[in-house]
């Protein structure tokens, strides 16, 4: 007869197409408490053939993943060494900033720094900018003409590259980056995500990728084809190939590449006209045709409200064409999102200001043109049922399900969920959205700063996406907000939740 041991590895395999040994062990019975991990793994090693499954060691943990699926990083790896000194670094690369200096002058026909040139782009930055805040359905922005995409490189190539790279890294964390893997960026501009890849696998050991893109803006595509001759080389670790010129709202899937393991949208499906989330949905679902089995699509979008806010509700629409949500979302108690009015976004160090940023802030209204700070919403998604981490509370703890906090307010009660913002208040009243994946309203944590102690001040540190326990927080509602905020005082005790890695 099969093994206990075994019935579980199967069933958490059915569940979920990668997943660690720590991951298991919780769900053994107490015969396994006195063993180490190793003596756990070798007792399902004799079985991994026929499980059809693998375990590679990873720090201090070991991954199962199917035997013939792609290897994944080891999470963690990437951040030492040349990654971390990169990161610390807050530029983007020498050479992109000065190539970028140099295609503005070639299309300009007169120096980057010549007044009229630099008139002109603050122009383009101020229009830009302008225009992303009407509403998507007044949007005339089509990057048809040169200075609006020479704008771009100058305001919001250097911040959205440094974000890409953030990204990439907590790919790379999560193990979600192949060793060998195709990419596909979907409204690529002037190829800032590929080139932020080529860039970051540049320090990576072993890897390689071959990189594809879309994009419908033929200044765009100059933009960035004269950077990949410039930034990249050939038979180097990352393959950039020339960008496919595409209107994704209506897709020529023939033209796009086959077994993409990552697609990206970054900062695109905002462009797309229409006000609905199931119209984006619908063109990510289409191209995700296209996606490996066991492929990502990493989603990202500007951190403001109404953006952000859009981004997480047309990330619930696209549950329903057979994606799951990987993160950063955790679904404590195993429900459907709602994504009730969901602001979620996470930031970064800002970056440095490039040299022609540096030049234009001369100007008296010189702070408009300079773009360094970094927030972000995202969503990673998934077909084939992975998700982030699958933590449940003990069984024996008492936390309150964030779904029914509308019957205590008033009440001390104990809840266990995931931080979805960086601070949304300031140190002297501190304030961090939660979730634990069922909230019908906003949640927010709201912590007076006299309030801050050793035992509850993780909420303010513990990083976007960490899982935690809040025991004694106070059910307020706001009425102003139709939110609710939970008081944390001097005597919560905060701490990361059992069994997850806070
Ligand atoms: C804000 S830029 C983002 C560029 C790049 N992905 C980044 O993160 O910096 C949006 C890009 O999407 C492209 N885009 C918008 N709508 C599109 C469509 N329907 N088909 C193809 N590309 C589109 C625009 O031309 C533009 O290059």
């Amino acid at each position: 007869m099969e093994s206990r041991l075994i019935t579980a590895v199967k069933n958490l395999a059915a569940k979920r197409a990668v997943f660690r040994l720590s991951e298991l062990l919780p769900r053994l019975d107490d015969s396994y408490l006195d063993l180490s991990q190793e003596e756990v793994l070798a007792d399902i090693q004799p079985h991994l053939t026929s499980l059809r499954l693998k375990a590679v060691r990873s720090e201090d943990d070991y991954i199962f993943s199917p035997t013939g699926q792609s290897p994944v990083i080891a999470p963690g790896e990437p951040e030492t060494g040349p990654q971390a000194a990169f990161f610390a670094g807050r530029r983007i690369p020498a050479l992109i900033e000065r190539s970028i200096e140099e295609y503005i002058t070639r299309k300009a026909s007169k120096n980057w720094d010549d007044p009229e040139t630099l008139a002109r782009l603050k122009k383009a930055i101020v229009a830009q900018k302008d225009d992303y805040w009407r509403p998507a359905y007044q949007r005339r922005l089509r990057y048809a003409k040169g200075y609006s995409v020479l704008g771009y490189l100058a305001y919001h190539f250097p911040v959205y590259f440094m974000q890409a790279e953030h990204l990439l890294a907590m790919l790379a964390r999560e193990g979600l980056l192949k060793p060998s893997a195709n990419i596909l960026d979907v409204g690529t501009g002037p190829g800032v995500v590929p080139l932020a890849i080529a860039d970051f696998y540049s320090r990576l050991d072993n890897r390689k990728a071959t990189v594809y893109s879309l994009e419908r803006s033929e200044e765009h595509i100059e933009a960035f084809l004269f950077l990949r001759k410039q930034c990249t080389t050939k038979g180097a670790k990352v393959s950039v190939k020339a960008p496919i010129a595409m209107d994704i709202t209506s897709p020529d899937l023939a033209k796009v590449p086959g077994k993409i393991d990552l697609m990206i949208f970054s900062n695109v499906l905002n462009e797309l006209p229409g006000d609905s989330p199931d119209a984006g949905a619908g063109i990510v679902a289409a191209l995700a045709g296209r996606l490996a089995p066991d492929g990502t699509v990493l989603i990202t979008e500007p951190a403001d409200e109404e953006n952000a806010m859009r981004m997480r509700s047309l990330t619930v629409a696209l549950l329903g064409h057979g994606f799951t949500i990987y993160g950063p979302c955790a679904f404590l108690w195993g429900t459907r999102c709602e994504a009730p009015r969901c602001w979620s976004f996470t930031s970064a160090r800002p970056i440095l200001p490039t040299h022609i940023m540096e030049v234009m802030r001369q100007d008296p209204e010189g702070f408009r043109y300079v773009n360094t700070d970094i927030k972000y919403s995202y969503a990673i998604l998934r077909k084939d049922g992975l998700t982030r981490q699958e933590c449940r509370p003990p069984a024996d703890a008492k936390f309150l399900r964030l779904s029914k906090i509308s019957q205590h307010v008033g009440k001390r009660i104990n809840v266990a969920a995931a931080k979805m913002s960086g601070e949304l208040g300031n140190p002297r009243s501190h304030v961090i959205k939660l979730c634990d994946g069922t909230a019908k309203a906003p949640i927010y944590a709201v912590m007076p700063g006299y309030h801050r102690t050793d035992e509850n001040e993780l909420i303010v540190k513990a990083p976007y996406g960490s899982l935690l326990e809040l025991r004694g927080v106070l059910v307020r509602f706001n009425k102003a907000h139709n939110a609710y905020n939970l008081l944390v005082s001097r005597n919560t005790i905060v701490t990361g939740l059992e069994d997850t890695e806070v």
